[in-house]
């Protein structure tokens, strides 16, 4: 087992099914799973707001039988106040496990490295691992399995739409992404995405054309266009991102039945309309609610007994 989960590209095709197969067991059985992390602690340092995975975290530790210390961004000012190798060599004294919430990559890197803890990426600027495993497995749920599928990511090409490649690899999913052109995902991730996905039937078409992206499309996905931490280009990005608003017009031009996905929070009227995002084929709160029942698992592994 892997001290760490940091991104998607570390598990293998194998451990990527294992653990949306172990998210089935344990949201079907959940009262088998009540002490699998009794008394553990594990530390959430957030240098961002949230609400999903803050919430999801810490109600998943008090369900596994453990708890979790909340550190807000004026709480220990990472990098100011004190070095992240520090604040990573206090905490293995007190805690069980970390899971942090970041700008630069290079933080959890170093976080990950200066302690012995496991250490779980709950989002940085590059990735978002977890959201993009529940919604891998609010996929199967729907359709009943992934391969052959094919996800359509509309809009920035950021890390969410980093971590959804890097699941479309392992799952074997076709995945089309359309952002403006100069916002298309990193050629690392995309390097690392056609690397695992060589032998899972996976496909990659990356376009500027959002017609072309959610033809044919069994799910579309859209993300803000102004993450955290960009909230400068909020104006810019508008003007920019606007022809590729998910609406009801091209909605329709997906496969009939598609469903919508966003990880929330959606800013509504942007890069996804009311029409779209509260009509019957979106799944967002479904994809919530699985973040707890994949980071329960995520938990278990990295925290429980080996
Ligand atoms: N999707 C997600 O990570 O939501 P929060 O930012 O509210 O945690
Ligand atoms: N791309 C968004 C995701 C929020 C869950 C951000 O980084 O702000």
């Amino acid at each position: 087992m892997k001290k760490d989960f940091i991104t998607i590209h570390d598990l293998s095709t194998y451990e990527f099914s294992e653990w949306l197969d172990l998210t089935e067991k344990m949201k079907k059985n959940p009262n088998k799973y009540r002490k699998v992390l009794k008394d553990k602690i594990l530390a959430m340092i957030f240098q961002k707001p949230s609400l999903r995975t803050r919430m999801t975290f810490e109600v998943g530790m008090l369900q596994l039988g453990g708890e979790a210390v909340y550190l807000a961004p004026s709480d220990i000012q990472m990098g100011s106040r004190e070095g992240v190798r520090d604040i990573g060599k206090n905490l293995e004294r007190w805690v069980d496990g970390i899971m942090i919430r970041t700008f630069g990559h290079n933080i959890i890197l170093e976080l990950a490295e200066s302690t012995t803890l496991p250490v779980i990426n709950a989002l940085t600027d590059l990735l978002h691992p977890c959201q993009a495993l529940a919604d891998f497995f609010t996929l199967r749920e729907k359709k009943g399995h992934l391969a052959g599928l094919k996800l359509a990511y509309v809009g920035d090409g950021n890390n969410v739409c980093h971590s959804l490649m890097l699941a479309a690899a392992k799952a074997g999913t076709k995945m089309a992404v359309a952002t403006p052109p100069g916002y298309e995902p990193k050629p690392e991730i995309v390097a690392w995405a056609r690397e695992d996905g060589r032998d899972t039937g996976f496909e990659l078409t990356i376009t500027n054309d959002p017609f072309e992206a959610v033809r044919e499309a069994d799910a579309v996905y859209t993300d803000v266009w102004a993450s955290m931490g960009q909230e400068a280009e909020k104006e810019a990005r508008k003007k920019i991102f606007l022809p590729y608003q998910v609406n009801e017009e091209l909605f329709s031009r997906a496969k009939p039945g598609a469903y919508f996905m966003h990880c929330l929070p959606a800013h509504r009227g942007e890069e996804v309309t009311d029409a779209v995002i509260d009509s019957p084929n979106s799944v967002v709160y479904d994809q919530a609610e699985n973040r707890l029942h994949v980071q329960k698992v995520i938990m278990m592994l990295l925290m429980g007994k080996k």
